[in-house]
């Protein structure tokens, strides 16, 4: 049985309504404790609240109710985003639990009788919006070195935690331990943080000043500094969240997953704190970048802020989950923006993994009678080869290497997972289903390819579960699949060949839609549809025949009057290109329309022609036409079409426009 694993995210102030950085960090979490889960590991996933302190209680001030009944209040609207955004935590800690705050009192208490708490008289500079005292050499025209904002001179008598003790302990545990501070950039920040001397820490606050906190249990005057208060939770939770007390099995934790801003509270305090306490210190502490929007702060007064909630309804939890992962390496600051959102979600989540799903169900559908085909050995080739290798590495070994604690590549496992997709969709181009499909000859190499393309989908759902959850189990579900992934995986289904021969697939809604670009959401920046035309994958659109209206003005012999006249500059604004036909169907209720998938090379489209009258879907399959590429995406019958296929034929379609000789898909025309 491999190591028990707990993973925490930090517990989030409840003086603000969740945002895309809490989103982003417990995502992670979750990708996390569900592929450890997955692998076989007993995990423990911890997140929650952190109810205490000074911004709390001027929140609640503010909003006129006791500080407790705010807490309650606000509280639901992390535990419902969890929810949608489908985070798998095992425990939900507040640090308002009774039994949370009995840890911390007897924590402070332990260090208390060790003589490593004090009490002293301080002046300082104390900024309240980092509820932290600073040095005159760290404070800089009156500014807090950290937030900017103004601090005030503070005199106050207060417990000290005896930190300065610890200094020589932690450099050495940081030299000797490469994975407890994670990325390497974050360690070196903390190793040259440490070359100072390093203070004692003040643990109390007077009541006097701030009362919504933990009383101390030497010194009723006094609550608990909330950073104390708030980093006991990572031990307290596992006295009283599992069904039965969890600390021997769970601690020390496995990572603790933070933003850059709270690495050194982490690092440092937390650090020490446990030395204190003569507990181990948490395996790795990783710490994440932060997200801008449009290449700006997010806050508030900006009004700028991404709301999860907002992305959820608009585009769906798993292609959120995606995109925060696959678009920024984990430690690194990114940027949020919706063109490259939904760029995303066309380009790999519908053009990639939707499409190859859609296609190889609904081959097997056309060609296999809805079930998976036997495959025969003897056809195989070294495409099949191919495939076997990606799919198996990709489990054994790229997606273990991509995501150990001391990595979270989580952007290069799903760079690593999307290649796989590629090479599916390519396998399924190269060997042309439907030409073999034509040939009786080529029946056991058909049922091979068949099978070959359905297990690559087996095994991506696998690969995809952690990040995306909801289109792992779309994709078991349509293909037929007998997995459990609230299970650990068992060993055999990890090699290539799992898929029964003979499963029933089930052909359901496309898992993702192409999204057309919009300007709806939130926050004041979003791009004009205008920018959002510059990327290709918004070119994209619509018809056959049908659209192309006005007509120009004819004159008699349809020869066109020097009016009507257009330069060559005018004509190549038109893009064209020979477009492979790899599958066809009538738009139900329609005579005239056909719904084709293209293959245009570089990229696969999705276009509504109306040439229904005149073929047979199954006739088109194979075809190579001539697509307009850079038409606007247009709507017909509720269908989205990318592009419009030529033909000859003005009310009529008389034929399409084919080529004499075989042409690549892709390959311009002119
Ligand atoms: N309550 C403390 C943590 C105590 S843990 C023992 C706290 N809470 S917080 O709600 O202010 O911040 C929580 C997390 O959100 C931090 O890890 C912070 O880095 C993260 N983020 C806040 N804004 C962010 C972005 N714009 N981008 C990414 N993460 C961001 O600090």
């Amino acid at each position: 049985m491999p190591d028990p694993f707990y993973i925490t995210t930090p517990i989030y102030y409840v003086n603000d309504v969740p945002h895309i950085g809490h989103a982003y960090t417990t995502i992670a979490a979750d990708v996390m404790a569900r592929y450890r889960r997955l692998t076989g590991n007993d995990t423990f996933f911890l997140t929650g609240l952190d109810e205490h302190g000074q911004k709390v209680q001027q929140a609640a001030i503010k909003a006129g109710i006791d500080p407790q009944i705010y807490c309650d209040r606000v509280t639901p609207q992390f535990r419902n985003l969890w929810e949608k955004l489908h985070i798998s935590h095992d425990g939900f800690i507040r640090t308002t639990d009774a039994r949370h705050k009995a840890v911390v009192q007897r924590a402070l208490q332990n260090l208390s009788n060790k003589d490593l708490i004090y009490r002293a008289e301080y002046t300082g500079w104390y900024c309240t919006f980092d509820e932290r005292f600073w040095t005159e050499k760290d404070v800089e025209n009156g500014l807090c070195p950290d937030c900017k904002r103004p601090v005030e001179q503070l005199s106050e008598s207060n417990y000290f935690f005896r930190m300065s003790q610890f200094q020589d302990r932690l450099k050495e545990h940081i030299q000797q331990h490469k994975d407890f501070l994670r990325p390497e950039t974050r360690r070196n920040e903390v190793i040259g943080f440490l070359q100072k001397p390093l203070e004692d820490l003040s643990i109390s606050r007077p009541k006097s000043r701030l009362s919504w906190g933990i009383e101390l249990p030497f010194d009723s005057d006094y609550v608990t500094y909330v950073w104390f208060d708030a980093l006991v939770n990572y031990i307290s939770a596992l006295e009283y969240l599992p069904s039965v007390p969890a600390f021997e099995r769970y601690w020390p934790a496995s990572i603790h997953l933070v933003g850059k801003d709270i690495l050194t509270t982490h690092a440092v305090y937390w650090s020490t704190i446990l030395m204190g306490l003569e507990l181990p210190l948490p395996r790795t502490i990783f710490a994440h970048g932060w997200w801008t929007v449009d290449g700006e702060k997010m806050s508030k007064s900006r009004g700028n802020v991404v709301d999860p909630y907002v992305m959820v309804e608009e585009f769906g939890a798993d292609a959120f989950r995606y995109f925060l992962l696959r678009e920024v390496p984990f430690g690194q600051d990114g940027d949020f923006a919706r063109e490259p959102f939904i760029g995303r979600i066309n380009s790999d989540l519908a053009n990639g993994l939707g499409n190859l799903l859609s296609r190889t169900l609904t081959l097997i559908h056309r060609f296999s009678n809805g079930r998976v085909p036997e495959p025969q050995d003897s056809t195989t080739t070294g495409l099949e080869t191919e495939l076997k290798r990606t799919a198996e590495s990709l489990i054994r070994e790229k997606l273990p290497h991509h995501l150990h604690s001391g990595r979270l590549e989580f952007n290069r496992a799903l760079e690593s997972i999307w290649g796989l997709v590629q090479l599916g969709n390519q396998y399924i181009d190269k060997t042309a289903p439907w030409v073999l499909a034509k040939q009786p000859d080529q029946k056991p190499r058909l049922d091979t390819v068949l099978y070959h393309s359905a297990e690559t989908l087996r095994c991506l759902s696998i690969s995809i579960y952690a990040f995306m959850p909801t289109t792992a189990e779309e994709i078991k579900q349509q293909l037929g699949l007998t997995l459990n992934f609230t299970k650990p995986i068992l060993e055999g289904e990890f090699n290539w060949g799992g898929l029964l021969p003979d499963t029933q697939v089930t052909k359901g809604q496309p898992i993702f839609p192409r999204i057309e670009a919009t300007t709806k959401s939130q926050g004041k920046n979003q791009p004009s549809p205008d920018h959002l035309g510059s990327s290709p994958s918004y070119q994209s659109q619509a018809t056959a025949s049908s659209q192309m209206k006005p007509e120009p003005t004819q004159r008699p012999g349809n020869t066109p009057g020097s009016d009507d006249l257009i330069t060559i500059q005018e004509f190549e604004k038109i893009q064209l290109k020979a477009g492979k036909v790899l599958s066809a169907e009538r738009v139900p209720k329609s005579e005239k329309l056909v719904k084709l998938q293209v293959d245009l090379g570089r990229e696969q489209r999705q276009i509504v022609a109306g040439i229904g009258k005149k073929y047979k879907p199954e006739n088109l399959v194979g075809q190579t036409v001539v697509v307009v590429t850079n038409l606007k995406p247009a709507k017909l019958m509720g269908i989205e079409s990318q592009g419009m296929v030529l033909a000859a034929g003005d009310e009529e379609v008389k034929s399409l426009a084919t080529f004499l000789e075989e042409v690549d898909p892709g390959t311009k025309v002119k």
